[in-house]
């Protein structure tokens, strides 16, 4: 496979709302933005994704789009895009945006012309149905559990119902239509055009309906349900057809510039991602493909994430570029959620990272994660922004659960977690605004901020320095092979990847306690060299056996 640039790259994603408020407002900004490039650069991440910054009502704090082409005032203006986007350039640092084409905000011009009336011109970019004995056209439920949990919303101007898979603010697009899917790729070639780097595609594997929108047979659960009405993406998502669509539109947009996609695939977790991302599909680049970083799965043992990672592994060597994050905007905090954040924060942190940036994809680094930000506790339900947790716990209050229970119960996997304002310093808000945040700032904010990290020389944030500056000097990170020692161990992480001129060999323990770990006799006949530890006196392997908690070390072999 010819090597592309976003191979080498490292993401850094940028959450514009709680990145840095520059004018008191309480809101991130792009010209916040700007103001700490340098602060990216100096990591070393070489790319940015921005979650949408798009015109928006901000039900879903942008992702509910009213205008693709212009920048929320919130954020700024296009020019202080277009700003960013140049010196971020002058920096070597590309820019990916987020795009969402599943659906826009119901204040986008294309619906409110669309429910004027059956024969506007904007109809069919939406998808209308008339009710089915004076209910719903089917059972699916919304994703945010609103209102009745019905995904249709009746609109008496036309008397139909119009789907929406999120929010009722949020309709989906109907992609059956052409005029609409002409109107997306000329909007995606004039982000292009201007010189964005590439997109990361919003829930890409359900633009395409399933034929004849059949009800869904999921057994209903306390958490897929409201009133009956279900969450099924076995139904809704990934069905016959999206594989031709997203042809293409690789066709008449993707193909003709040189820029990384990366589709956001939540819901398939083996080989069945293959085909969106396979280099000869022609579809898109890589994907997430979410295995143990899904806020609903059980937190994953180390024997559950090197199970996962052998999977992205075997893709890998079928030739479909995969990506490294262990969490993002949606997720709880990667250190709360599989690291320790009390005791071994800062060391557990760094094994994280160890693992993301040493195996084999591009990794993502969601803002914060680089200081071993954690998760927030916040006191009520009411501190909670995100509507897919409001709405989850009317859910499950109403299904019967105790409100003790529900928050308790949703409080570690908000999305609101990892929401919280970046912390810059130990002053008033984190040093994020002047003003009053959008949404609260993180209690431990006086001992977990950016200005300490950057001040002490074995933070977690050089550390993740040191991690980024090693994928730049040792090719085998990117290009490897790789083999993982003594997989079936429980509580260590460990593998090495190799090229014909070098030999990286990493040793990671994921648990509290100190482990024994034994690499075997051909890789303790050779000699190692340390690169990187986060112990200050890490020794060398073979004679090193005692891994502490949450050692990690990576080394390189002595020819
Ligand atoms: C994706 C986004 C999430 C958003 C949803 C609807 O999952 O990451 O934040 O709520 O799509 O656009
Ligand atoms: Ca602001």
């Amino acid at each position: 496979m010819e090597k592309k640039w976003w191979q080498e790259a490292v993401v850094y994603q940028i959450y514009c709302k709680s990145f840095l408020d520059t004018n008191g407002d309480g809101i991130g900004d792009l010209k916040g933005v700007l103001q700490k490039l340098d602060y990216i650069k100096e990591l070393g991440a070489n790319c940015i994704w921005f979650n949408p910054l798009y015109v928006s009502p901000q039900v879903d704090n942008g992702y509910d789009i009213a205008d693709y082409k212009n920048i929320d005032p919130a954020y700024g203006t296009l020019d202080d895009f277009k700003k960013v986007l140049e010196e971020a350039h002058k920096r070597g640092i590309r820019i990916l945006m987020d795009m969402v084409l599943n659906h826009t905000s119901d204040e986008h011009k294309w619906f409110t012309e669309s429910r004027k009336s059956k024969d506007n011109k904007y109809r069919d970019y939406y998808i209308w149905r008339p009710g089915k004995n004076g209910k719903e056209p089917n059972n699916w439920g919304n994703y945010f559990f609103e209102r009745n949990g019905s995904a249709w919303e009746y609109d008496g101007r036309t008397d139909e119902y119009y789907l929406h898979q999120y929010s009722y603010k949020m309709p989906d697009l109907n992609w059956e239509c052409e005029a609409l899917r002409e109107e997306m790729y000329s909007m995606m070639r004039w982000w292009l055009d201007m010189g964005v780097d590439g997109f990361r595609l919003d829930v890409i594997n359900i633009l395409k309906k399933p034929a004849g929108l059949p009800d869904s047979k999921a057994v209903p659960t306390l958490t897929n349900t409201k009133n009956g009405y279900i969450v099924d993406r076995t139904t809704t998502a990934n069905v016959e057809g999206i594989h031709e669509l997203l042809k293409e539109i690789n066709r008449n947009v993707f193909s003709k510039y040189d820029i990384m996609t990366v589709g956001e695939i939540s819901t398939l977790k083996g080989m069945e991602t293959l085909p969106f991302f396979a280099q000869d599909s022609h579809e898109i680049d890589t994907v997430f493909v979410f295995g143990v970083a899904n806020r609903d799965e059980v937190p994953a043992s180390p024997k559950k994430i090197k199970e996962f990672q052998a999977l992205l592994l075997s893709m890998a060597k079928r030739n479909a570029w995969v990506t490294q994050f262990l969490n993002n905007h949606d997720q709880p905090r990667q250190v709360s959620r599989f690291g320790n954040d009390t005791e071994h924060r800062e060391r557990s942190a760094k094994t994280l990272a160890t693992m993301i940036h040493t195996l084999v994809g591009t990794p993502f680094i969601y803002q914060g994660e680089e200081i071993g930000m954690t998760n927030v506790c916040y006191p009520s339900i009411n501190d909670y922004n995100d509507r897919y947790t409001v709405g989850r716990y009317d859910a499950l209050t109403k299904n019967g659960m105790s409100p003790e229970k529900a928050l308790a119960k949703l409080r570690p996997i908000s999305r609101d977690n990892a929401r919280s304002p970046f912390q810059w310093n130990d002053r008033e808000n984190a040093g994020f605004t002047s003003g009053k945040p959008w949404i609260k700032v993180g209690d431990r904010y006086k001992e977990i901020n950016a200005e300490k990290d950057l001040s002490s020389p074995d933070s977690i944030y050089k550390y993740y320095k040191d991690l980024i500056s090693l994928r730049k000097t040792h090719p085998a990170i990117v290009d490897g092979l790789t083999e993982f020692v003594d997989f079936e161990n429980e509580n260590v992480i460990s593998y090495t990847r190799t090229t014909s001129r070098e030999t990286l060999l990493v040793i990671a323990n994921f648990s509290d306690k100190t482990v024994e770990f034994d690499i075997g006799n051909e890789l303790a006949s050779f000699k190692w060299k340390t690169l990187l530890a986060n112990y200050s006196d890490t020794a060398a392997v073979p004679e090193k056996t005692e891994w502490r908690p949450w050692e990690s070390a990576v080394y390189s072999l002595e020819f």
